[in-house]
């Protein structure tokens, strides 16, 4: 074909035209511009140079962990009382006040370990990540679907990580060295359980669970608090897979989670969810068995019922992957009036991680992205430059003099808000300054009860999975991990053994792990098995 006929293709038909990013018309895109029709290039070819060198920068690194996930847009509705008990009792928070309120939201579900293109059908936690955009500014509330996490301290993160990562050296993702990990880290049980049984694959995102995890605060209009924890629940209601499903869905696709969200908006099946919440009185609680700012503890419902608070509805889908997706940024530091952190150890590490990973990996100035401004609040700081900074703002419109980008100033410039109602109301804290695991640990008792809730298909699904897996792994490794399992609960111990063809009575003589504290429960499930 010859050079004229490609060139200006579909002239003529009402399409705009191609421009580079200059904003110079692109009369050819099909050809360099050469020497002669064989060439050589010309150096001075912006055209050329700016449509390959941008194409060279198009990613930006993935995430380091959730890097496989959908956003998706919507509303929060709030019911603004629980009976005749407003919320505002508990919280001024603004979202919550008023029944009927709505809040314009955009949800994040993501799946963890795999990279950007990994499979989505992988036994995996799913991250539950909603932006909410309040008239106060952006508050995000940053979950999974299984309601705890393998660690409660976030200085072991990397490391948790790591061990479920691929191998460094081969790429492989490999049992023994996840369960290498696992077995000496008693705290993960409880979410080992929930991981392989089927929970841990859900069907697809509109079918699963949210939870905060972390234990947050609630802060009323006195500012007096009160401890919560969040639960967002389907009214799709909830569906997972085996093992053997997964495989048929991975065999077809890599991405069915994504494709169903974007299937079931586009016909007009908007999916719901109902936001509850627990709550506590803010103390340390010493009646309980458990520590309420540990975060590989559920509350138990029946003492600390969950109450609905609203509900959300996802009904629009991004325009474009990468802006919306990739560069969308969600932390847990993101609060807003209202709400509040608790001294749980995870929360602190990872509210300082989410904002250091993105000026990283999206850049320094990643709130000034449409995705990430808070749009419903007026943004008005002194920050200024960076890389990629898109304006000054506050600057436009404002009475105020763009020039004092200081404060304070007599001249002009921003000045500080008005105090809220009280002061810093944070709680007296004395302490030494120390490195000591939590007193109550209680490691195994949760994960033994929600075994035994779970369905018989479930429990087979889980015995078949730590079998088949621990049977790869080190024997040291698994004798360890049945000696854990055990104590969760006899009867997956017993199973798990019979299926690794191992005798229990064999890891009856293991110790317990340095530094593990065990409960009189424990100590006489261990007494049983010698
Ligand atoms: C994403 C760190 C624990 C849920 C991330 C990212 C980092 C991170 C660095 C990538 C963020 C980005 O690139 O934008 C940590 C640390 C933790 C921790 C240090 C523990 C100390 C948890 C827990 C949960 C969780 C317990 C669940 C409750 C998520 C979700 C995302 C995420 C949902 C994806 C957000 C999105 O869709 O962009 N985490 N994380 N993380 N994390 Fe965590």
């Amino acid at each position: 074909m010859t050079d004229a006929s490609t060139r200006g293709a579909g002239q003529g038909d009402g399409r705009p035209f191609l421009t580079n990013r200059q904003g110079h018309p692109v009369h050819d895109n099909q050809n360099q511009r050469t020497i002669g029709a064989r060439g050589p290039a010309t150096l001075e070819n912006y055209q050329f140079l700016e449509k390959i060198s941008h194409f060279d920068r198009e990613r930006v690194p993935e995430r380091v962990v959730h890097a496989r996930g959908v956003t998706a847009y919507g509303y929060f509705e709030a019911y603004g009382a629980w009976g005749d008990e407003p919320i505002s009792r508990y919280t001024r928070a603004k979202l919550f006040q008023e029944r009927g309120r709505r809040t314009d939201v955009a949800v994040r579900f993501s799946t963890v370990i795999g990279g950007r293109d990994s499979s989505e059908a992988a036994r995996d936690p799913r991250g539950f990540a909603v932006k909410f955009y309040t008239e106060d500014g952006n508050w995000d509330l940053v979950g999974n679907n299984l309601g705890v996490f393998f660690i409660r301290d976030a200085i072991k993160f990397p490391d948790v990580i790591h061990a479920l990562k691929p191998d460094p050296v081969t790429f492989e993702q490999k049992p023994g060295r996840i369960f290498d990990f696992m077995s000496q880290t008693p705290e993960a049980m409880h979410m080992l359980v929930n991981l392989f049984s089927p929970r841990g694959i859900p069907a697809d995102y509109r079918h699963m669970q949210g939870f905060g995890v972390n234990t947050y605060k609630w802060v009323d209009a006195d500012g007096n608090t009160k401890l919560v924890k969040y639960h967002w629940m389907p009214k799709q209601g909830v569906r997972s897979m085996t093992e053997e499903d997964a495989a048929n869905v991975q065999a077809d696709s890599l991405g069915h989670a994504t494709k169903d969200l974007y299937e079931a908006v586009a016909r007009g099946e908007h999916p719901e969810w109902e936001l509850l919440v627990q709550m506590m009185d803010d103390h340390d609680h010493p009646e309980l068995d458990f520590d309420p700012l540990d975060d590989t503890k559920t509350w138990p419902e029946q003492d600390f019922p969950p109450r609905p608070v609203g509900r959300m509805v996802l009904n629009r889908m991004p325009a474009n992957y990468f802006a919306e997706n990739e560069q969308i940024s969600f932390g847990t530091g993101v609060l807003v009036d209202g709400l509040d952190f608790s001294d749980d150890k995870m929360l602190v590490g990872r509210t300082f991680s989410y904002s250091d990973t993105q000026r990283y990996r999206v850049g320094p100035n990643y709130l000034q992205l449409p995705v990430n401004q808070a749009k419903n609040a007026r943004v008005r700081t002194n920050q200024r430059d960076g890389q990629m900074a898109y304006g000054v703002d506050g600057g436009e419109s404002d009475t105020h003099d763009p020039q004092v980008n200081y404060e304070p100033s007599i001249l002009g410039g921003l000045q500080e808000a008005p105090g809220p109602a009280h002061g810093e109301q944070g709680p007296e804290i004395t302490g030494r300054l120390t490195r000591e695991r939590i007193p109550r640990t209680n490691d195994y008792l949760q994960a033994g009860q929600r075994y035994l809730l779970m369905e018989e298909w479930e429990r087979d699904d889980l015995v078949r999975n730590f079998t088949d897996l621990l049977s790869q792994c080190d024997r040291r490794v698994r004798e360890r991990m049945l000696w854990h399992f055990l104590l969760v609960e006899n009867d997956l111990g017993l199973r798990v053994a019979e299926g690794l063809g191992v005798d229990p009575s064999e890891v009856a003589h293991l110790e317990p792990l340095p530094g593990q504290t065990l409960t009189e429960e424990d100590e006489r499930r261990l007494a049983n098995l010698g």
